[in-house]
């Protein structure tokens, strides 16, 4: 399949998902500091929300920061925050050109001050923009996602007449509205770079049926080719649902 023929943007996944790993190992590969990787891999994320609009791409989430990621060196921690908080607002006007509606998933009430005005300034700013959703994930875990969804449940029983009745007939979609950023489509399609093949954490319920790909380029050298490989590659794919392949092809 040419690049023209899935521009098409019908076969396009609405809801993207990217693990952007590999900055780390690139920066080595140059005999620089993990910084520096991630530095390229920043300019590579702004991009990345530009090439999936133009290829039909509703809504693109990134994985940032885990809620893990604090446990990296103290070094590398404050200099991915930093990097937040200053090309944040430089790229807020390229935001607007592209129509870009900034979203957060995560909890950031922990984030250095600079670093968090920085996020809720763009979130404001764009919040009315309608060409693609950037969500970027900071201090994001789906297990934590999951976590605070169930106790969320609980409160929400507790509100209702009969409380064991509301837990006992509770459905997966009802339990989905009691999730962070519930407006937010199912993954699609998960695209991890880098080389390893793992889901760390990421979007752990939202990923149930997604399609996955896993590219070997490391992320600061992923380009909008790669992007394209793994849309026609996702176009390529038999979304079954649980369903058989007849049963799909009859629908
Ligand atoms: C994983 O690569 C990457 C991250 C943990 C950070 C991703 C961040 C960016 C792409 C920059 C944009 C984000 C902000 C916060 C401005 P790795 O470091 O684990 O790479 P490695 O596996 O090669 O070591």
């Amino acid at each position: 399949m040419s690049a023209s023929d899935s521009e098409d943007v019908a076969t396009s996944p609405t809801h993207v998902g990217i693990i952007m790993d590999g900055n780390g190992r690139w920066a080595r590969a140059r005999g620089s500091n993990r910084l520096a990787g991630h530095k390229q891999g920043a300019e590579v994320a702004r991009n990345v929300v530009r090439w999936a609009k133009e290829l039909g791409v509703r809504q693109i989430s990134l994985y940032a920061f885990s809620t893990e990621n604090w446990e990296r060196p103290k070094l590398e921690v404050r200099g991915l925050m930093s990097l937040l908080a200053i090309l944040l607002p430089k790229t807020l006007p390229e935001m607007m050109d592209n129509e870009v509606r900034f979203r957060t998933l995560g909890d950031i009430s922990p984030l250095p001050t600079s670093a968090r005005k920085a996020v809720e300034q763009a979130c404001e700013e764009t919040a009315n923009n309608t060409g693609i959703d950037l969500i970027l994930c900071l201090n994001y875990g789906g297990q934590q996602e999951i976590l605070a969804a169930v106790k969320q449940t609980l409160q929400w029983a507790q509100s209702m007449p009969d409380e064991q009745q509301a837990l006992a007939t509770l459905n997966p979609e009802q339990f989905r509205q009691l999730m962070w950023r519930h407006d937010i489509a199912p993954l699609d399609l998960l695209i991890r770079t880098g080389g390893e093949m793992r889901i760390s954490n990421f979007h752990l319920w939202d990923a149930a049926y997604a399609e996955l790909y896993f590219s070997d380029v490391y992320w600061p050298d992923f380009s909008k080719e790669d992007l394209q490989l793994a849309l026609d590659e996702y176009a390529s794919r038999e979304r079954r649902y649980g369903q058989t392949s007849e049963q799909v092809k009859h629908e």
